[in-house]
């Protein structure tokens, strides 16, 4: 598994998106709504690195509750699969569990990602490889 993004939960996308940009990011993806999660969602580059800034578009988003209980800051680390439905089964052997079933990520091409939990190193999302 390599890494695609760091995703940031951000309280304000503009002001976020201009903070990375002055320590030498750039705007990879302009900012797209995703309505499955109701989030908005921003891809920033510098180099190879890559952020993804999420802001909460609704009091019922994937996030809204992670916002209220520890604030703005990273949360997640995308780990890219050629396979995901075997990477889902590998990474259940190893007790991770699925806290947002597969479904479309709009801002990803709409390819599948899935988002798992650790006791012992907490969440991660997992994305299928472009085909
Ligand atoms: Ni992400």
């Amino acid at each position: 598994m390599k890494v695609h993004h760091v995703g940031y939960l951000v309280k304000k996308m503009d002001p976020s998106v201009s903070m990375f940009e002055s320590i030498g990011y750039h705007i990879e993806q302009e900012t797209i709504y995703d309505p499955y999660r109701k989030i908005n969602i921003c891809f920033l580059l510098n180099g190879t690195e890559r952020v993804e800034l999420i802001e909460s578009a609704s009091e019922d988003s994937t996030v809204a509750g992670l916002l209220k209980k520890n604030g703005i800051g990273p949360y997640h680390i995308c780990y890219e699969v050629r396979d995901l439905e075997k990477a889902i089964d590998g990474l259940k052997t190893k007790h991770f569990v699925i806290t947002d079933p597969p479904e479309k990520a709009p801002a990803l091409d709409n390819r599948k990602v899935v988002f798992m939990y650790h006791t012992k190193i907490g969440l991660i999302e997992v994305l299928e490889e472009r085909k």
